[in-house]
């Protein structure tokens, strides 16, 4: 399959948005994330899919804030996944962040959400900590996972 990585433009916060409230129970608005185009910390990324590269399969959002990068969310429409693309997007944030001279990439996640556990920690992210009932609907804690980067890189 055909993926290929681009910035996140106006064009895109409509099929975002469709792949938000497909893949979560408390999606992004249209709003919010048309908001994160004019916000100078923000590094979202699109994987466009398909011979005319129209199909928005997937996304990630990531912020840069301070001397680290929190990924905000990442996420592959049903019938893309296990191509791939999670682990394009993801790539594309952490040399984003490494671009940016950043010291570390983090996020959170659900420890029942093993496919992304799994995708995390085939990067390299380590689990850190755990924050108690972060998540809701339905509660859960949230795993803390951090990529630090080597100095030498
Ligand atoms: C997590 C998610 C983004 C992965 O996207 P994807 O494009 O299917 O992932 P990839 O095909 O790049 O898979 C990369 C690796 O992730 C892991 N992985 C992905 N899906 C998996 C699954 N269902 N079960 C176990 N491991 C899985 C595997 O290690 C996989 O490598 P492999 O295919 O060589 O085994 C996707 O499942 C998704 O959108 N889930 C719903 C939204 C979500 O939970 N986002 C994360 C919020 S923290």
């Amino acid at each position: 399959m055909d993926i290929i990585i681009k910035d996140f433009s106006a064009e895109y916060v409509n099929p975002v948005a469709e792949i938000e409230k497909i893949c979560f129970a408390h999606p992004w608005s249209e709003k919010s994330l048309a908001e994160e185009l004019e916000n100078d910390i923000s590094h979202f990324f699109v994987a466009c899919a398909g011979t005319d590269e129209a199909t928005v399969s997937g996304y990630i959002g990531m912020q840069a804030i301070v001397d680290g990068a929190y990924i905000t969310n990442v996420a592959v429409l049903p019938q893309y996944r296990r191509h791939g693309i999670g682990d394009m997007l993801l790539k594309k944030a952490i040399a984003c962040a490494k671009a940016l001279n950043l010291d570390f990439i983090t996020l959170e996640v659900r420890p029942s959400n093993t496919a992304a556990v799994s995708l995390y920690e085939r990067n390299g992210f380590i689990t850190v900590g755990r924050r108690k009932s972060f998540y809701r609907s339905p509660v859960e804690d949230g795993l803390i996972m951090t990529l630090q980067f080597n100095e030498n890189e």
